[in-house]
C-alpha cells in the first residue's frame, strides 16, 4: 500500500481541502499511474455538495485523468512503464452482464464501478479520484493517449468527450444533419467539436450571449441564444438531434420544438426530476426524449484515437489543486473557458 496526497470534500457545505489516502499494491492485472492532469467536471461538483444524495464523505473527486504508468502488474505486459495512459469515469464492472459483454460496462446490470464514490474492498471502503497523486486500477479500464495530442488538453475527453461523442455517434450524426448542442461549457464544447467533425450542420444553443464568438470559434456553423424568442421560432423544426449538457432542473420540453418529426434529444446533463414535460410536442412530432451515460471502454479508446485522428482536444484554463474551491465557484456561474485542468503533478506535493 502507499500513502497518497489527494484534495478531498469532508461535506457537502465544506471547500475541498488538503489529504491523504491509501492506493493498494498494484494486483497482477493493475496499473499503477502518476496522474499528471485531472480534469474538473460538473459531477465532481454535484458529489462535493451531495447534489444527489449518496455522497459518502470524504470524496476525493476526478475522473479525467491522464498520467503516465508508475508501475505494472505481472499480468499486464500490453504498456509500458512512463507510458502516456488515461482513466474515466468507471474503474470496475462485472465483465459478464449482456451490457459488459456488448462492451457498455457503463450500463453494467450489476452496477459499474465509478472512479470515485462507489463501494471499494481497497482501505476507506470506497473508490477515490484523480484529484490525487496516483491511482491503481485494473488494466481493462486503463485507456491509451494518442502521443500528438496535448496531455492537459486530453484529460477532459475522458468525460467531456466521450459523453458527447457516445450518444453523436449512437444517433448516427453525419454530415446533411443538423445538430443542436444545448450548454457551452466542458460537455457542450466538445459536443461542438465533434459534431462537426462528424460532419453535421452545428448549431450551439446558449443562454450566454458572450459566448457567441467563442461558439464559433469552437466550431459552430450557428449560435442560438435560447432568451431571443424571435430567433427560436425562426429555428422551430429544424433539428435532426440536440444534445442537451445544462447541468440544473430546467423547463426541458422549451427546447422540443427546435426538432424536425423523429428528431431525438439526449439529455446528458443532471436535471434530476421534471414534472414540466409536456407530451404535445413529443406527439406532434414523433420526437423523443433519450439519455445518455459516459461510454464503454472499447468506444472510449476509438474516441480518444479519432481525437488524434482529427487533432482535438479541450480547451482549458489548467490551475493548481489550491484553487480547485475557486473553479467550483466559477463553473456554478457558467465562467468556464471551457474545461478546469488541474496540474496535478506540479502542484500537488
Ligand atoms: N450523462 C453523463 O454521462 C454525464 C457525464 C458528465 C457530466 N454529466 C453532467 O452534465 C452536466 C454538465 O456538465 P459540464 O461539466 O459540462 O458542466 P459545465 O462545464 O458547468 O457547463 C454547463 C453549461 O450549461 C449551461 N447552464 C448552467 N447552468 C444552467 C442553468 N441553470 N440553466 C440553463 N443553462 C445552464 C451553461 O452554458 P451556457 O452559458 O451556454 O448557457 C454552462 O456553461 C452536469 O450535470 C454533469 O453532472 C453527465
Ligand atoms: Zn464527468
Ligand atoms: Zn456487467
Amino acid at each position: 500500500m502507499s500513502t497518497v496526497s489527494c484534495y478531498a470534500a469532508h461535506a457537502a457545505d465544506a471547500p475541498l481541502v488538503p489529504h491523504h489516502i491509501t492506493r493498494r499494491e498494484p494486483g497482477a492485472q493493475d496499473v499503477h499511474i502518476d496522474i499528471e492532469f485531472c480534469g474538473v467536471c460538473h459531477t465532481d461538483i454535484h458529489y462535493a455538495k451531495n447534489d444527489w444524495g449518496r455522497s459518502n464523505y470524504p470524496i476525493v473527486p476526478g475522473h479525467e485523468i491522464v498520467g503516465t504508468v508508475k508501475a505494472l502488474g505481472a499480468a499486464v505486459n500490453d504498456l509500458r512503464i512512463g507510458q502516456r495512459v488515461a482513466v474515466g469515469c468507471f474503474v470496475g464492472s462485472c465483465h459478464h452482464c449482456s451490457s459488459c459483454e456488448a462492451d457498455m460496462e457503463q450500463y453494467c446490470l450489476a452496477g459499474f464501478t465509478a472512479t470515485y464514490n462507489s463501494p471499494s474492498p481497497d482501505e476507506g471502503g470506497v473508490t477515490y479520484g484523480g484529484y490525487s497523486k496516483s491511482i491503481v486500477v485494473d488494466r481493462h479500464f486503463v485507456l491509451t493517449v494518442p502521443d500528438n495530442l496535448d496531455p492537459a488538453g486530453a484529460a477532459p475527453l475522458l468525460c467531456a468527450g466521450i459523453t458527447t461523442y457516445s450518444p453523436l455517434k449512437h444517433w448516427g450524426v453525419k454530415a446533411g444533419m443538423t445538430v443542436g448542442v444545448i450548454g457551452l461549457g466542458g460537455l457542450g464544447h466538445m459536443g461542438i467539436k465533434f459534431a462537426r467533425a462528424m460532419g453535421a450542420h452545428t448549431v450551439m444553443i446558449t443562454n450566454s450571449a458572450h459566448k457567441a464568438a467563442d461558439a464559433k470559434r469552437l466550431g459552430a456553423d450557428d449560435v442560438l441564444l435560447f432568451t431571443d424568442a424571435e430567433a427560436v421560432a425562426k429555428h422551430a423544426g429544424t433539428f435532426d438531434f440536440l444534445l442537451n449538457t445544462i447541468p440544473a432542473p430546467h423547463d426541458v420540453t422549451s427546447y422540443m420544438n427546435l426538432l424536425k418529426v423523429d428528431g431525438t434529444m439526449c439529455i446528458v446533463g443532471s436535471i434530476g426530476p421534471t414534472s414540466d414535460l409536456n407530451s404535445r410536442p413529443l406527439i406532434f412530432g414523433r420526437r423523443s426524449i433519450a439519455g445518455s451515460l459516459v461510454g464503454g471502454i472499447k468506444e472510449t479508446q476509438e474516441m480518444l484515437d479519432f481525437c488524434g485522428k482529427h487533432q482535438i482536444v479541450s480547451d482549458i484554463e489548467v490551475i493548481k489543486i489550491d484553487d480547485i474551491n475557486q473553479a467550483y465557484e466559477r463553473m456554478q456561474t457558467s465562467d468556464v473557458k471551457y474545461r478546469f485542468v488541474i496540474d496535478i503533478a506540479r502542484s500537488l506535493s
